[in-house]
């Protein structure tokens, strides 16, 4: 049995209801989040054979930094919720499985307890207080943040519906934006900006001296405009379903845009639905560098802190290996498009 098929029940048993409801559910309808594993399901290989594969390695790198894996952990909200050392045991966990953590600029922990603990970048929602945005990314470079993750996808936050009451209710204040100086702030100015411009992500790069990554693009143009704007790396995300209900599947989107980076030198990362070894193995061949994990972390962190987190990524990480070997792919330079059926012969890896 694999330990993901058990996890989201065993985080039940954990989880308050209303905790729960929040890091399983979708915007609107739930259309987006209910389909987006599915779509990699549908996505078939053409497997090499007699190939040397006695010897596979996913070692790889992300914008200068060597992981061991290509699955890395997306940036979520409330971790102290799932784990009472939060964003902290996260880091450790994924460091300890050879993997990076993307931490959300709403953490709960300060940023100076990651220092040292292992690789990670900032993830940023830019507030319309552009000095507290620009306060709160100052801390964790200090602390070691290796990058930007710039947040597109949220101009405002996707509505979402649950039967029991919210986890606003009952979150302790120590829990929210712990990075971030909003005591005494006006709410307005705490809310997300709606007017970013492709323009954000120079300042953003300028301010920070970091390189910015685009999360949220589900665009070829867009993806193209965010590379031409300064941006590193493009994230093809819909936010696990969470902000456009009925926004396309990533394992749909990310194909095109992987043709529009290509030649450009930009990495390009997904996330989504990515549950099992096979679906990071089809968005490597479709071009992506690496993967993100976004709920099974949450669901890992809580059952078992650091030790969950570790082994979530560490049993992901075994099935891409295996995956890779039966389709006759010894590393992942080796992961090209023409492993995927139907894709089109174009072969990128940025
Ligand atoms: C509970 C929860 C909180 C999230 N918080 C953030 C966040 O603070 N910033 C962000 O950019 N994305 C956030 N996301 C989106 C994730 O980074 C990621 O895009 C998504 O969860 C990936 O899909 P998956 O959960 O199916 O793996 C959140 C997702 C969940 C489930």
């Amino acid at each position: 049995m694999r330990w993901m098929d058990t996890l989201v029940q065993e985080a039940e048993a954990w989880l308050p209801a209303p905790v729960m409801t929040y890091f399983r559910q979708g915007a609107g309808a739930g259309l987006s989040a209910a389909e987006a594993e599915a779509h990699w399901d549908a996505l078939r290989l053409l497997p090499h054979v007699l190939r040397d594969v006695s010897d596979v390695s996913t070692r790889t790198a992300v914008l200068g930094t060597s992981v061991d894996t290509p699955v890395l952990v997306a940036p979520t909200t409330l971790q102290r919720q799932a784990h009472e050392e939060g964003e902290a045991a996260m880091v450790r966990g994924a460091a300890d499985a050879g993997s990076l953590v993307c931490v959300s600029s709403n953490a709960g922990t300060p940023f100076g307890a990651l220092a040292g603990s292992g690789p990670w970048w900032v993830q940023a929602y830019v507030l319309r207080d552009r000095q507290l945005t620009l306060e709160m990314l100052g801390r964790a470079r200090q602390a070691g943040a290796r990058a930007v993750v710039l947040t597109a996808d949220t101009p405002v936050v996707g509505e979402k519906y649950g039967n029991g009451p919210s986890v606003w209710e009952t979150v302790p204040d120590d829990h929210l934006m712990a990075n971030v100086a909003w005591r005494g702030v006006e709410d307005t100015q705490l809310e997300k900006a709606a007017d970013l411009t492709p323009a954000t992500i120079d300042w953003l790069r300028t301010a920070t001296g970091l390189p910015v990554v685009v999360k949220g693009v589900l665009r070829a143009d867009d993806a193209r405009e965010c590379v031409a704007a300064g941006a590193s790396a493009v994230w093809v995300s819909n936010h696990g379903g969470r902000q456009l209900d009925g926004a396309v599947a990533t394992a749909r989107a990310l194909r095109p845009v992987a043709d529009a980076l290509a030649g450009t030198g930009a990495e390009l990362y997904v996330d989504g639905g990515i549950r099992t070894g096979r679906h990071a193995l089809v968005a490597l061949a479709l071009g992506a560098t690496a993967v993100f994990v976004g709920r099974p972390t949450l669901w890992a962190l809580a059952v078992d802190g650091a030790a969950g987190v570790t082994r979530l990524l560490t049993e992901l990480t075994a099935e891409l290996a295996h995956a890779m070997a039966l389709a006759g792919a010894p590393d992942v330079a080796s992961v090209t498009r023409d492993l995927v059926h139907d894709a089109s012969p174009t072969r990128h890896r940025s």
